[in-house]
């Protein structure tokens, strides 16, 4: 069991959504918390919302697409509170359309802040919580991480990365033996303003015409999201992961392994010719 009250966690994406929510289990279970985010109003009001229940948090404006601001982000933690403990690089944007019609520039956007910013978390992390002999660093990928489906190819390709990353440090930590953990964050639907994720698109990157098809998709999903699970209870989830020590953390169990299965059956299906 991981001890955490009294130790620091840094959260991207902490502004809004299951972020906030991380934050929010973490402070109460007594860490210090550094809130990081690109909106800096959503995140002013976040941290003055914890600061004004007593706890200690403070925020670092960062755009997680650039390498080098996330190693702002983790000289800020070390600073502020000498020691980086729990490190949960959250932040995402959800965007769509078909693989064939989405402009490069969503592709490379995608992979920047949903893939990117993970390989930029862990290579500057991971070693402190290395050299410290202690710590839980985790990752949110999403359901879209272990299943695909139509409209979300980037978002998918992205999420996929990010179980792929997090398993390999799982394994690699395990290999040596180390008291560092690691885990990854696989929700489904969560009220959160994920759907609006354009708000932040930056002005270089263009966006692609939207067909029927994403159209009704986005519909579907905003429904599905806006009746989703609060993203309080994905904190609290996830702080249970951590001081339990468990990888997985998916947040619709029950819903989504049945749809795995059968991800793993089309593949013994197709080969059912060889046995
Ligand atoms: N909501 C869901 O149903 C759901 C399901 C699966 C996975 N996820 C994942 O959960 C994570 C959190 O998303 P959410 O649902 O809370 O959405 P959200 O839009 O409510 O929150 C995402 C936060 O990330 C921030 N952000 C966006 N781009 C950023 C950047 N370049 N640098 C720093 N911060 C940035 C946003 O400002 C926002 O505060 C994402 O990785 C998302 O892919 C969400």
């Amino acid at each position: 069991m991981y001890d955490v009250a009294g130790k620091t966690a840094v959260v991207t994406g902490a502004a809004n959504g299951i972020g906030l929510g991380m934050c929010r289990s973490f402070a109460e279970a007594g860490m210090n918390v550094v809130m990081a985010d690109i909106e800096q109003a959503r995140l002013d009001t976040a941290v003055a919302e914890l600061v004004g229940k007593g706890h200690q948090a403070i925020g670092v404006v960062t755009d997680v697409s650039e390498e080098s601001q996330i190693q702002r982000l983790a000289d800020a933690a070390l600073d502020s509170y000498g020691g980086v403990h729990v490190v949960s690089n959250n932040a995402g944007i959800g965007i769509g359309g078909e693989v064939d019609e989405m402009s490069l520039d969503d592709w490379k956007w995608t992979m920047d802040v949903d893939l990117w910013s993970v390989i930029y978390g862990v290579r500057t992390f991971l070693p402190i919580l290395k050299q410290q002999g202690e710590g839980h660093i985790t990752a949110t990928s999403s359901m879209a991480g272990l299943l695909s489906g139509p409209v979300l190819g980037a978002y998918h390709v992205a999420k996929h990365g990010v179980v792929a990353l997090m398993d390999t440090v799982r394994i690699e930590l395990a290999i040596a033996k180390s008291d560092v953990r690691a885990s990854v964050l696989c929700p489904g639907p969560i009220d959160t303003d994920i759907t609006k994720s354009e708000r932040n698109r930056p002005t270089s990157l263009t966006e692609h015409e939207t067909s029927d098809l994403e159209e009704r998709f986005w519909t579907n999903l905003s429904n599905s999201l806006a009746a989703g699970m609060d993203p309080d209870d994905v904190g609290h989830l996830v702080l249970d992961a951590v001081m339990n020590e468990r990888f997985w953390i998916l947040t619709h169990p029950k819903e989504f392994i049945p749809l795995i299965e059968r991800r793993l059956d089309h593949i013994k299906a197709d080969h059912a010719h060889r046995s």
